[in-house]
């Protein structure tokens, strides 16, 4: 009895282990870091064609951006035509032939991103893949997609007829499964984004329901009061993220014109410190060489791309005035001194209280200036809605 039971774990561990390799495998092979690309929402809203996608990409492209690291073409939503007699999905008229679409993105060196619901519509009324997520899952595959954003929005009228919160819960969770398992029975790496809002502290679940990045909040605004409140909100998520496995406060604004330079500096450098994933989300055939350098600055990517994985958090706060922390693979560590205040503010930074000795070596990233050795606290001036980002090592 004794021999058969020791057998039965061991057969129930190997089990484990295999599965959960297969896990990581998935997550390692497609999210290692978080996503970087664009996306269509932020600035072309449902105005997306196949011709923006590719103008998208050419830009991607020439401007330097896929050599900083950006990679992913995602199509949000207004995509989506009629299904067929058979139930296979079609592209709507803005986009004659998706195949073709995505060999041209793979002929740049980037790759395809598309978006749908686990409703039967997606939030702006197109066609959701409610009924035929394995379907869905094999055309994606076939036209070349590599990467999947997968938006509640429909599902929530079944949900709402849910006899409890824990039924309407358990068919999201079902629902988000379900299209995780077609994906993987494509043999296609994808990327799983699942977009819910951070309903029910998804990040607590996210990763079992394999998604490789998860939203945790509502959609940002290219205003600072949305930026900074997504952003900021985030204190408490860092250890629910890792390799393979990301929290997601939404895409980005730089560039879109609502804020300005030193509220795009804070919203890059805060995304960076959370580890998040790095879509920009405005046109980048029209960007000005200034919101280039914001979205390519290679020190601020370095620290979103840290491969150690490890999202930073809040350390420290003082009304408007937050000190957030991100510990780098190299032992160094970005630390972001925000003024949520419009008008400047200074402060010290001690590093003692940062897990420092003096002396320590500090660079400013956004002035890209050595500041050499430092040892009594540290005076920073930080413009309004600004921020001082420094990377410091011992
Ligand atoms: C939701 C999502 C957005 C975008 C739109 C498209 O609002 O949160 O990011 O995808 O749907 O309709």
């Amino acid at each position: 009895m004794r021999g058969r039971g020791m057998k039965l774990f061991a057969a129930m561990l190997l089990i484990c282990i295999v599965y959960n390799t297969r896990v990581s495998a998935q997550e390692a092979e497609v999210a290692p870091t978080p996503p970087m690309g664009w996306n269509s929402w932020n600035h072309f809203r449902n105005k997306v064609e196949d011709a923006t996608i590719r103008a998208q990409a050419d830009a991607m492209v020439s401007s330097g951006m896929r050599d900083a690291g950006y990679v992913y073409v995602n199509i949000d939503d207004t995509w989506q035509g009629e299904r067929d007699a058979t139930g296979v999905i079609h592209p709507n008229s803005k986009f004659p032939d998706m195949k073709a679409l995505a060999d041209y993105v793979h002929s740049k060196g980037l790759k395809l991103g598309i978006y749908s619901s686990p409703g039967a519509k997606t939030c702006a009324k197109f066609e959701g893949s409610l009924g035929h997520e394995e379907q869905d899952a094999k055309t994606y595959a076939a036209w070349g997609v590599d990467y999947l954003k997968y938006d509640l929005c429909g599902l929530r009228e079944q949900m709402k007829a849910a006899p409890s919160p824990e039924a309407a819960h358990q068919i999201m969770v079902d629902a988000y499964i379900k299209m995780r398992d077609a994906l993987r029975r494509t043999g296609r790496p994808i990327v799983y984004s699942l977009c819910q809002y951070g309903n029910d502290a998804v990040w607590r679940w996210g990763r079992d329901v394999g998604g490789n990045l998860w939203r945790t909040t509502g959609d940002i605004s290219d205003r600072y009061a949305s930026m900074s409140q997504i952003g900021f909100s985030q204190a408490g998520l860092a250890r629910f993220a890792g390799p393979g496995h990301w929290n997601d406060p939404d895409m980005l604004e730089v560039g879109n014109g609502g804020m300005n330079t030193e509220e795009y500096r804070t919203h890059m450098s805060l995304w960076a410190i959370l580890a998040a994933p790095l879509l920009a989300g405005n046109d980048l055939q029209t960007m000005t060489p200034e919101t280039l350098s914001l979205l390519t600055n290679r020190e601020v990517i370095a620290i979103d791309q840290d491969k150690a994985g490890e999202q930073g958090d809040r350390v420290w706060v003082e009304g408007p005035i937050e000190i957030w922390v991100r510990r780098l693979a190299d032992r160094s560590k970005a630390v972001g001194v925000f003024n949520r205040h419009p008008s400047p503010m200074t402060t010290s930074v001690d590093f003692s209280k940062l897990g420092f000795s003096a002396p320590v070596h500090a660079t400013d990233v956004w002035l890209n200036k050595d500041l050499g050795a430092i040892s009594a606290p540290y005076r920073v001036e930080i413009p309004g809605h600004g921020v001082v980002l420094l990377r410091v090592k011992q």
